[in-house]
This record gives C-alpha cells, structure tokens and sequence, in this order.
C-alpha cells in the first residue's frame, strides 16, 4: 500500500518534469554589441544598451571576442529573446566594487553579479560561448572564510518560465555558479562548469542552487569544483537532473535547508538518473539546519520547519568516491558553534536510491544521522556495487540514526554524531 503510493509519486515526477520550453519567434531586431576591447573600459553600458533595444522579441548577439563586464547587470523582465553568446564575458576583479555593489538574490542573504530572467527566453552558448567569473582573485580573497557577505554569484536567473540556456561555459565562478529563484519550466542543457583554484580549495563555488523553483530540468552538465555540484534548495519541486558528470566537488546536495525558523520549506519530487560521480565527496547527501537558531543566514540560522521527499536517485556510476556514496547531515549550525544533530523539525522521508557501482574509499555505503525530533523515514537502497580502491572488497556498511523503515538494506551500525554538516564525523 505504502509502496504503491510511493511509486504513484515517484512516477507522477517523472512525467511532471517535461515540459519543453516554447519556441520563441523568429526575431524583430537583431542587437549585436559591440566590444572595446579593453579591460578599463567597461563594456556593460553597452550590453545593458542590447537587452533594452531586443529584450522583448528580439536578438542579442555577442560576437567571437571579449567582453569586459566591470559592473553589475540587471537584464530581469525578457519576454520572446533570444541570446547569442559566440564570445566571452569575462568579470573584473575589482573585489571592493562587487562587495558593494552586487546584486541581492532573495535567499540567504545572497548576492549576484548578474541577474537575467523573462518569459520565452533562449539562452545559447553554441557549446564555446563562455562566462568567465575570473574567480581565482576572490578564492585567493575570500580564503577559508564560507559564504562571504555579498561575494557574488556568475549568474542567477530570476522570475522565469518557459525558457532554456544551452551550451553555455562557465569558468572560475566568483562564487556559486548559477542561482535559480522564483523560476519553473526551464531546462539547463549541455552546461560545462569549472571552478577550480589552483593552489587551495574552491569553497562555495557551486555548480547550480535552486530555490523557490518548479519544473526545472539540468541535462548533460560537467561541473569540476570545490563544493556542491548541484545543490536543490529552498521550495524545489519537480526536478530532474540526468546524464551529468561531476567531478571533484561534494556531489548533489539536497540543501542546506531550515535555515530560517518556523519557516516551512520543502524539496519535492526529485529523480536524478545517469549520474557519473569522478572523486566527488558523496554522491548525493542532504543537509539541514539543526532545531535551534545560531544567528542569521546566511552563515547562521536553523530552527526551520519542512521535509524532503519523493526522490529517486538512479543509475549512478562512482569513481573514487571520497565518503559514504548517501549521506544525511542534519548538524548544520552555526560555524563555530558545536549543533545539536537529532533536534532538527525538518523531516527526509521516501528517498530510493538504486543501481550504483563503480569505486570508494569509504567502507560506508550510507551514512544516515537524521533528526530524533523527526526521524527519516521510508528510505530505500538497492542494486549497490562498489568496491574499496585499497583492497577491492566491498563497501558494506550502512550506519543509522533514527531511521525509520529500510528498504533493501539492513543498518549495520550507529552513525557518527558529529558537526559536519556534510555527513558522518
Ligand atoms: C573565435 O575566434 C578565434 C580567433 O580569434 C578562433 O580561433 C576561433 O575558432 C573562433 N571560434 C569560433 C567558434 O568561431
Ligand atoms: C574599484 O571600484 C571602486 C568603486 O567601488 C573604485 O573607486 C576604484 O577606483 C576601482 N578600482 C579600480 C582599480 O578600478
Ligand atoms: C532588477 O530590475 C527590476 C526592474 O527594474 C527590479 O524590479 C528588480 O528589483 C531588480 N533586481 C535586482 C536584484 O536589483
Ligand atoms: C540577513 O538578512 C536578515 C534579514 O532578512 C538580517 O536580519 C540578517 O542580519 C542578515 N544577515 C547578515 C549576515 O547580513
Ligand atoms: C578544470 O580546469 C582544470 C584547470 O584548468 C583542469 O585541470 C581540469 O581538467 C578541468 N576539468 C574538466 C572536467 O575539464
Ligand atoms: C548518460 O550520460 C552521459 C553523459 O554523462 C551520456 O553521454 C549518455 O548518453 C547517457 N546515457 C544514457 C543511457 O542516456
Ligand atoms: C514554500 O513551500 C511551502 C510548502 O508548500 C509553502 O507553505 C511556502 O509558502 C513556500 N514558500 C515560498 C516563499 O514560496
Ligand atoms: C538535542 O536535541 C534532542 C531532541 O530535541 C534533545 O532530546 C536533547 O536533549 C538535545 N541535546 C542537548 C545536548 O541539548
Ligand atoms: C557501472 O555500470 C555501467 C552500466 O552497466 C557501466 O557502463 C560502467 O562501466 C560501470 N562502472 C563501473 C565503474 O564499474
Ligand atoms: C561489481 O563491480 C565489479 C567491478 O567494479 C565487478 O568485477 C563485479 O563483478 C561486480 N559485481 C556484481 C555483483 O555486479
Ligand atoms: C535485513 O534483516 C532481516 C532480518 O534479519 C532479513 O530478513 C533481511 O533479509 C535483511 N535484508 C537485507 C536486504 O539484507
């Protein structure tokens, strides 16, 4: 019965998730800008200039060169466009401008460099049209310290519907990558990202972070980074996330999430499929805020209310996953304070996780340290095959903390109840 209603879900996910973007007109005007060519010329006039003129019905081309983008842009409010990335956009790296004058998201106290958004909006990068966020000078700036006040995001995409971004490349984020809010029917296909620093670790350079999202589709993307691959937070339904590689970074996160008290917040109806997982800490975990609030977002907060539930991850292949393949953290506080990891009132329920082989250095399959408050419940685990690098045995151990209802699996031992909030200890 339980079971049955469950794979209702599972499968109403699936055929929710495709709804294709509509096809946008053939264009009135066609708005082709025009580069300086020089980094102290900002070329952002001139860009605003082309959104303002084919922003509605419209073209906007940006030829094989380099583009010099020194200030914030706000390209919100498209309707019918169509935007033609053959050349570079390449940030400046003037940190004491961007801290002050970067654009707010709506979430966490975040922040962002560019924010673009409409109705009917297609966004192609030709598989070479590349952002370039110059990250290296904010890693080296911004060092250990996570989250940044105002440290902004390459891209966020706000207020948008029936739209698709393709081909796109995305190098040295200043920060998370992509931040998708408010937005539903929208599909990211064929999306490289790479983020990495050379010499020291790219924290906070996220692949992608929804919220407040729905209907949204990420196909075939790359990310190599220092953090989570593709994060779903805040309000994100309907997702479908398929044919990806990711490399390096934590895998796909399932939050952070209640991180606001008594707010109620949910992520719903997930189905990740055909997922290649290269030296990634896990390969999907999920995170939440502990019951108590510690100070404000967007490094503190919690006492969040909510659940996560409905999600299938399938199909996955690993290659020298660093930690346990599935894990839950619900210690997430704030940095510095010691979280109490079992008062959570956000809740996991109905996960499946099936087919996964390929190669660990964790002897732990799971690590599950859920909410005694809220225990996790219904979870599912099955079709694992993967072998330790050091002697080729098998990874077998599955460790618990209020889980409620295994399906496929037998836990095998307690969890480790520790303060990090990306699993075990
Ligand atoms: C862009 O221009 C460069 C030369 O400036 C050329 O090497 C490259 O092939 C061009 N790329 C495309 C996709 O046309
Ligand atoms: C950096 O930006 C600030 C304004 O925020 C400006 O005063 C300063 O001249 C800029 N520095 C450079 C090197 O352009
Ligand atoms: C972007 O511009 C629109 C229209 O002027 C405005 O409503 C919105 O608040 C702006 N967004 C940000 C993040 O500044
Ligand atoms: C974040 O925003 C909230 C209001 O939404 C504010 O109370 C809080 O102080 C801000 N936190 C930081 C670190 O700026
Ligand atoms: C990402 O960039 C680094 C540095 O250029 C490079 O070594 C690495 O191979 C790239 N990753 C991918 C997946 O292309
Ligand atoms: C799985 O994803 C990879 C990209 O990572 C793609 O090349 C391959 O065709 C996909 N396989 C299936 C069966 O769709
Ligand atoms: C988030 O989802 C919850 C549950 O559906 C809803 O009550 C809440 O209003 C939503 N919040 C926002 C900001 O959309
Ligand atoms: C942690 O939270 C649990 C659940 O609310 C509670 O029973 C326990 O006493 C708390 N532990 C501490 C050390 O406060
Ligand atoms: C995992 O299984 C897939 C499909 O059967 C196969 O293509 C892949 O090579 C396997 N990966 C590993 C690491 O064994
Ligand atoms: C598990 O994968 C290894 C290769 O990674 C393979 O040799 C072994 O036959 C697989 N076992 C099962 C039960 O599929
Ligand atoms: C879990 O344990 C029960 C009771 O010992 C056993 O019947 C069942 O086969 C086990 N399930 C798995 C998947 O190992």
């Amino acid at each position: 019965m339980q079971l049955l209603s469950i794979l209702a879900l599972f499968s109403t996910a699936v055929v929710g998730l495709s709804h294709p973007a509509a096809l946008v007109r053939a264009p009135s005007k066609v708005c082709t800008v025009p580069a300086a060519g020089s980094e102290s010329i900002d070329d952002t006039p001139a860009v605003l200039r082309a959104f303002d003129e084919c922003g509605h019905g419209g073209k906007i081309v940006f030829q094989n060169t380099t583009y010099h983008i020194n200030s914030v842009m706000n390209t919100t409010g498209l309707e019918n466009c169509e935007i033609d990335l053959r050349g570079t956009l390449l940030w400046s790296t003037n940190i004491s401008y961007w801290l002050s004058h970067s654009l707010p998201v709506g979430y966490q106290n975040q922040s962002t460099a560019w924010v673009i958004g409409g109705k009917n909006v297609h966004f192609n990068g030709h598989g070479y049209g590349t952002l370039n966020g110059n990250g290296q000078a904010w890693y080296s700036a911004t060092g250990s310290v996570s989250n940044y006040p105002r440290r902004p995001h390459a891209m966020t995409v706000a207020e948008t519907s029936n739209s698709k971004f393709y081909g796109l490349r995305f190098l040295q984020s200043q920060m998370w990558t992509l931040s998708i809010i408010h937005s539903k029917n929208t599909v990211f296909d064929s999306i490289y990202v790479n983020s990495t620093n050379h010499g020291g670790s790219s924290r906070n350079t996220d692949g992608a972070d929804t919220i407040y999202s729905s209907h949204i589709t990420f196909r075939n993307w790359e990310v190599d980074n220092g953090d989570d691959s593709i994060s779903l937070k805040a309000n994100s339904t309907d997702i479908l996330i398929e044919d990806c590689l990711f490399h390096r970074g934590l895998g796909l996160a399932m939050g952070s999430i209640g991180q606001y008290k008594d707010v109620y917040e949910t992520i719903e109806r997930v189905t990740a499929r055909n997922i290649t997982f290269s030296g990634t800490l896990h390969a999907v975990y999920f995170k939440t805020w502990t019951g108590e609030q510690v100070n404000y977002p967007p490094n503190g907060g919690g006492g969040g209310l909510g659940h996560a539930s409905d999600m299938t991850f399938k199909d996955l292949q690993a290659t020298a996953l660093r930690g346990p393949a599935f894990a839950i953290s619900q210690c997430t506080t704030f940095s510095g304070t010691a979280g109490n990891c079992t008062s959570s009132k956000f809740q996991l329920r109905d996960l499946s996780f099936r087919n996964i082989n390929g190669t660990t250095t964790s002897h732990n399959v799971a690590s599950f340290q859920c909410s005694a408050v809220e225990p996790c419940e219904n979870i599912q685990i099955t079709d694992v095959n993967l072998t330790l690098q050091s002697d080729g045995t098998e990874a077998d151990a599955y460790l618990c903390g209020h889980v409620e209802g295994t399906r496929g699996f037998n836990c095998t031992g307690a969890v480790c109840v520790g303060g990090s909030a990306t699993g075990g200890c």
